[in-house]
């Protein structure tokens, strides 16, 4: 163990002995600021309010409270929406959300496009989703979402502030979480939503308390997602970070996602997608997959997981496929990761099976292969470190790890478990491998 990471070690063990607690302080701007200090997860560092005064003096600048939003606490949705569509086709503009204040818009909010490229949306202050259920009725698409921005190229979102889904009414109704006879069993809807978009910054913003998942990216190209900040309690259910579905060439850097669900989740039809620099946890740790629900052909390549650390999650990196599924998860590189705690740090999981009926063998399977895991090391909180649970028709192909080093949390020792899956190995690689 080289001695930058005994040192991160030491701080973080001593940071939890110390009653240090993540979810307690990132739940609010208060308890923030009280962390400022800590060595992981301070806000500071993430999520900037830089705005560069020189370029905002050649555009036209669009304020939503010149429309009517008030920002106290009544449906600030139609201005909003008036503000957008004059700042959609007014060259050069920013449409400005003011600091200081918090604006409820009720869904659905749809932000169309296509509008002049370089159009700016600058949120400084918060904007903020209805607790009222009976408020997301009104959405016409099913499954439903609070905030979709549509068809925009060349667009950037940006300016320090916050999209604050206010999904605790979802949660503690949800069945996932309480299975009393009146929970809801349906969908809650996704918070923020980009899709059929190209050519987009999302960055400088805090995502806090989705609904369901806080920021999907759905058929968009060419992305740059940085400098976010993404933070919803352990325990509220689906709440991933930031989902990628069928998009290309994504760039996602600088980011602490903490939530209840997977902090990155990449899906069907997603290729060249880079993430760097991502602390994630608590949460389900970074997915590729589900692929091959219900026997869809999905197909998720070239994608480049590169710096991350996972502070007590519950997998670290992680392939997950259902059986039956066809396709294929192909090219996938996990490097440089630091794993704190993490109940599974590397899975493949070709059994994938969330549903209440068991799942059956079946012979089609998402083939896996050209998996890479370089530099990797950090403690796993159970005995199992490594775990390859491959399909015996459609095994592990080409699976290459490379300075692999994990140690257990608590002392005793850690193993690999390990079926159906073409291994590589080099450098140093602990525990060691066998598979079968
Ligand atoms: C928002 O509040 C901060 C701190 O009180 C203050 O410095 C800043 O000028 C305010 N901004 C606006 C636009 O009111
Ligand atoms: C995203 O766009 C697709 C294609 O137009 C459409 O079918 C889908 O309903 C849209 N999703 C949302 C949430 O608007
Ligand atoms: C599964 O796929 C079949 C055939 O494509 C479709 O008819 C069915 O509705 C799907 N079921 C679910 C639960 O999505
Ligand atoms: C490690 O994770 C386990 C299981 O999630 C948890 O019970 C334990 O408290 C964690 N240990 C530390 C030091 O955080
Ligand atoms: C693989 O997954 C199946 C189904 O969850 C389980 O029964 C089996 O024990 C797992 N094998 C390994 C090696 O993890």
């Amino acid at each position: 163990m080289n001695l930058q990471w005994f040192l991160v070690v030491t701080i973080l063990v001593n940071l939890q002995c110390s009653g240090f607690s993540m979810t307690n302080f990132m739940n609010s701007d208060e308890n923030e600021q009280k962390s400022k200090h800590s060595a992981f997860w301070t806000r500071r560092d993430f999520v900037k309010d830089i705005i560069d005064s020189k370029k905002q003096e050649n555009q036209n600048i669009i304020n939503v409270d010149h429309f009517g939003a008030n920002g106290d606490g009544s449906n600030d949705a139609k201005a909003f929406m008036e503000a957008w569509k004059k700042a959609c086709k007014t060259p050069q503009s920013i449409l400005l959300v003011p600091a200081n204040k918090t604006y409820l818009l009720n869904p659905p909010i749809r932000f169309l496009g296509p509008c002049k490229p370089g159009f700016i949306m600058r949120v400084h202050g918060t904007i903020k989703a209805s607790s009222n259920l009976k408020e997301y009725e009104k959405d016409p698409i099913l499954p439903r979402t609070w905030v979709v921005f549509y068809q925009l190229n060349h667009f950037t979102l940006d300016g320090g502030g916050t999209f604050d889904g206010n999904g605790q009414v979802w949660w503690e109704t949800s069945c996932k979480v309480n299975n009393r006879p009146d929970c809801r069993t349906d969908i809650p809807p996704k918070a923020v939503m980009f899709n059929e978009s190209m050519n987009l910054k999302v960055m400088n913003l805090r995502f806090l308390n989705a609904q369901q998942m806080h920021l999907t990216f759905d058929n968009c190209k060419g992305v740059e997602a940085s400098n976010l900040l993404v933070i919803a309690p352990e325990e509220s259910p689906n709440t991933d970070g930031i989902h990628v579905f069928s998009s290309q060439n994504m760039n996602i850097k600088d980011c602490i996602i903490s939530t209840g669900d997977d902090c990155l989740s990449i899906v069907a039809g997603s290729n060249n997608i880079r993430a760097t620099n991502i602390r994630c946890g608590p949460g389900h740790g970074i997915s590729i997959g589900s692929l091959g629900k219900n026997r869809s052909m999905d197909v998720v390549s070239d994608i480049h997981i590169n710096k991350a650390t996972l502070l007590g999650t519950t997998n670290g990196v992680r392939i997950k496929t259902w059986q039956g599924g066809r396709g294929y998860a192909h090219n996938i590189r996990f490097e440089d990761i630091r794993m704190i705690n993490v109940t599974n740090p590397i899975i493949i999981d070709q059994n994938y099976c969330d549903q209440e009926e068991p799942c059956h063998q079946q012979n089609d399977a998402v083939q896996v292969n050209k998996i890479v895991y370089k530099d990797i090391r950090g403690t796993s909180a159970t005995d199992v470190a490594i775990r390859f649970n491959c399909s015996k028709t459609f095994p592990c192909e080409d699976i290459e790890l490379q300075n692999v080093h994990l140690f257990p949390q608590r002392g005793g020792g850690v193993k690999t478990l390990c079926a159906n899956a073409e291994l590589k190995l080099g450098g140093y690689v602990s525990p060691g491998l066998l598979c079968n």
